[in-house]
């Protein structure tokens, strides 16, 4: 599909990252099927042009032999070498309810199991998913000397967070939007079909998801939206616009009920 949209060398650089789900159902490889001794990269001929992007899931929380385990088994699930990027999906546990205070000890753990396996090669770079700014500071207070690369959380201008943004910018991690487009629920176009969003969309004569993207990136937020039609696709790639900044202000209002498509982390002691 990212071909037949027009992928190429040129612009290798927009798609910022595959998914997994993607990168298997290229190699022919099915979600359960370990492809142990095959290079996935070799297989799909993407030896550089892909990133790999791995989230740890919440089950696997609390360092140790817990964490160590999952994330070599992501590596040899996947046949690769190393990962580019690994996050922490959730900073709650899988096992105990948001509110328990030991999922502040058990992310900690996991933070430090993933900057050892960081260390050895294995994993590029490391992130955070789904943090608030509270549970960055708490681990940015640690001393683990790496500090999350990326942070990929909900945003879009529903749920617009100008303070996360400010204090990750200040610390070098990259916000990366997860929602842009509102979600993959078919019920609801209520953030891509918003008058304001569809008055600029024809006032700059581009798409309607287009002006929701190009206001993340102008913003310095990074994206990840997902496409299956391949008009989504080549639009989604198409961003060389600039939205005015009167506009981009209209955009930010729009958060002003704060409507969220995904969970909400803040539960998460
Ligand atoms: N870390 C987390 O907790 C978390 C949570 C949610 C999502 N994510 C990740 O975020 C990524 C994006 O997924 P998402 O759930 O946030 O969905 P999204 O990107 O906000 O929206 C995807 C939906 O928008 C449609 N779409 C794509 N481009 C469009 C365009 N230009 N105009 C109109 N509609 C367009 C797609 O339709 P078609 O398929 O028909 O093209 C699809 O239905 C995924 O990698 C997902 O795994 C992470």
């Amino acid at each position: 599909m990212v071909v037949k949209a027009g992928y190429d060398k040129k612009n290798e650089s927009k798609i910022n990252a595959v998914e997994m789900r993607l990168l298997h159902s290229m190699c022919g490889v099915s979600r359960k099927e370990r492809c142990r001794n095959s290079d996935v990269r070799k297989r799909c001929s993407l030896k550089e042009d892909v990133m790999t992007r791995v989230e740890r899931a919440p089950s696997n929380h609390g360092g140790g032999e817990i964490t160590e385990r999952a994330c070599y088994e992501s590596l040899e699930r996947l046949g690769l070498e190393y990962i580019d990027l690994y996050l922490i999906h959730w900073p709650g546990a899988g096992s105990i309810p948001a509110a328990d205070k030991r999922n502040a000890e058990l992310r900690d753990s996991t933070w430090g199991t993933l900057v050892d396996i960081y260390k050895e090669g294995r994993f590029k770079a490391i992130g955070v998913s789904n943090y608030t700014e509270r549970h960055l500071k708490e681990l940015m207070a640690k001393d683990y000397g790496v500090s999350p690369a990326v942070n990929q959380v909900e945003w879009h201008p529903f749920y617009y967070q100008p303070e996360l943004l400010k204090y990750s910018q200040d610390n070098d991690i990259v916000l990366q939007a997860y929602c842009s487009l509102g979600g993959t629920s078919v019920n609801d176009k209520s953030l891509l079909n918003h008058p304001t969003v569809v008055n600029i969309a024809n006032k700059l004569n581009v798409a309607n998801g287009q002006v929701l993207l190009a206001w993340a990136l102008q913003q310095g937020v990074a994206i990840i939206p997902k496409a299956s039609s391949v008009t989504h696709i080549k639009n989604n790639i198409n961003l060389n616009f600039k939205i005015p900044e009167e506009d981009v202000i209209q955009l930010n209002k729009l958060s002003i009920n704060k409507k969220k498509y995904a969970w909400d982390p803040n539960t998460v002691y």
